[in-house]
């Protein structure tokens, strides 16, 4: 396949995105951007601490910037989004105009909070099991708008879910 447009990767935390967005962009041989490294860069903290020190608006404002800067110099490549990226609509609005496809990685909660609760990296938004499920349902259907539904299975192999996004974007037609 020939990317000639970006793919942005969305899902909740802990589902993947990173990694799979990283071993899809080197399959495809195009950049890979994560727009949550991009926005600590830019700004010298990470989006945990902006949303811990400046609160959640304020991080989305700057996230919604940072992806609107990335969207207009990025020609090509796959962007792996923060988990609350996809939820506002006027960055789904961005992605869309940009045409953009956009894949849904769909993990079941408990694998993702699994992830979330070993790893190192702080989630303020899924700090309890409690406050990370009541996201998880509610996010749900907003990730459901994705243009591309790629659901995780047990044990599936990284390049195997790598094919498998591959080809459900030939046959989805997605591509122009
Ligand atoms: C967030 C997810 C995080 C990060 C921030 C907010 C969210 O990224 O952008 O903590 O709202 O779901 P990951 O999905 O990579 O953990």
């Amino acid at each position: 396949m020939t990317l000639e447009r970006p793919i942005v990767i969305t899902g909740f935390m802990g589902c993947g995105k990173s990694k799979v967005a990283r071993a899809l962009a080197r399959r495809l041989n195009v950049p890979v951007i994560d727009l949550d490294d991009v926005i600590t860069a830019k700004h010298g903290r990470t989006p945990a601490q902006l949303i811990t020190e400046d609160g959640e608006p304020a991080f989305r404002s700057i996230e919604s910037n940072t992806l609107r800067e990335l969207l207009k110099t990025v020609p090509s490549g796959v962007i792996a989004l923060g988990g609350g990226a996809w939820i506002e609509e006027p960055n789904r609005e961005m992605i869309d105009q940009y045409g953009c496809v956009s894949v849904w990685l769909d993990a079941p909660f408990e694998v993702c909070w699994g992830r979330i609760k070993i790893s190192d990296e702080d989630r303020p938004l899924g700090r309890t099991r409690e406050q990370a499920l009541k996201l998880y349902e509610r996010r749900k259907p907003i990730y459901q708008l994705a243009a591309i539904h790629i659901q995780r299975r047990a044990d599936e192999e990284l390049e195997d879910i790598i094919s498998r996004i591959i080809k459900t974007i030939s046959a989805a037609d997605v591509r122009r």
